[in-house]
């Protein structure tokens, strides 16, 4: 990757010129929206929410499929942008066919989301540190590109189902999806979302996010890509204290627009002059050794 700062899933991720944009407006690789075998509409409106502190949603994975999304890659490798497939599905065989047809359309990387909450199988899925390992290494064992395994909020202890995809081979874990949450309409007397409950995600969750970072970074030996609430290039120095070795900015694009990608890497590059550091790496966890 050319920087640090990514784009994380599902956040304008469905079509090759809109990642496009992303990739062009500073982002050092984009993921895409989560992608599985099958063309999926997702759950009835509403399905978004702002919250004070927030956003709230409840998408439900809505996706082209695989074979349709793989021309999307195709584009996107064209174009020379730098692109992380994010796959899911139901049980390791749905998530190896749809990895092994990403990578042939030229992904550089694949992201397992097994930490959705707004899809039961994939959220309970995530939960199960047996599952986690089983899944990240059907995967890995059929793609030669790096692996890495998203992890859910939505647990007792993180640091466990990280070092489950680090014994399936991950290259490296993502750490956080959403949390599960939900908002209520007092004049309807009904919950907002369709689905009832959401994950939520923003500046709420950052410091959840970064409470996980740390504790994952004290479980693995591979790299942590952080994630959750990042707005500012000071949220994305906090995670690299922490041990992330990357970030990904997601709901951040809806406070701040694309001129967010430029605003953070612009922003670790001058913090890394002000402080005398060589590189991001001798920022990457130095926060546990004053601990
Ligand atoms: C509208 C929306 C859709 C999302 N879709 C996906 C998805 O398809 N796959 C996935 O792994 N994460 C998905 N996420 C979660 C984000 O990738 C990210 O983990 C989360 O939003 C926290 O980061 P943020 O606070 O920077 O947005 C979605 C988040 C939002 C807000």
């Amino acid at each position: 990757m050319r920087n640090p700062v990514m784009l994380s899933a599902g956040i304008l991720g469905l079509s090759a010129p809109l990642l496009r944009r992303v990739y062009e407006s500073g982002a050092g690789a984009v993921v895409t929206k989560s992608i599985g075998s099958r063309p999926r509409s997702g759950h009835p409106n509403p399905t978004v929410v702002a919250v004070d502190c927030g956003l709230l949603n409840s998408m439900g994975l809505p996706n082209p499929g695989v074979d349709e999304f793989s021309e999307e890659v195709r584009s996107l490798k064209r174009w020379g942008v730098t692109v992380v497939a994010s796959i899911f599905g139901e049980e390791a065989e749905e998530y190896v066919e749809v990895a092994e047809k990403l990578s042939e359309a030229g992904a550089d990387a694949l992201e397992i989301n097994c930490s959705c909450p707004n899809v039961r199988e994939v959220g309970l899925l995530g939960q199960d540190p047996g599952m986690v390992e089983e899944v990240t290494r059907a995967v890995k064992g059929a793609v030669d590109v790096p692996v890495f395994t998203k992890l859910t909020p939505n647990v007792t202890r993180i640091g466990e189902v990280a070092r489950a995809a680090e014994r399936g081979g991950a290259d490296g874990v993502t750490a956080i999806n959403t949390l599960r949450a939900m908002a209520v309409d007092v004049e309807t007397c009904r919950p907002i979302l369709s689905n009832v409950t959401g994950g939520l995600s923003g500046p709420a969750i950052k410091p959840v996010a970064l409470r996980c970072v740390w504790e994952v970074a004290e479980s693995v030996e591979i790299p942590v890509i952080g994630c959750g609430g990042i707005l500012t290039w000071r949220d994305a120095v906090e995670f690299l204290l922490c041990g992330a070795s990357a970030v990904q900015v997601g709901t951040a694009i809806m406070y701040r627009g694309l001129g967010v990608f430029q605003e953070i890497i612009q922003g670790i590059e001058a913090y890394l002059r002000r402080k005398g550091f060589g590189g991001v790496e001798e920022v990457v966890g130095r926060a546990h050794g004053a601990a």
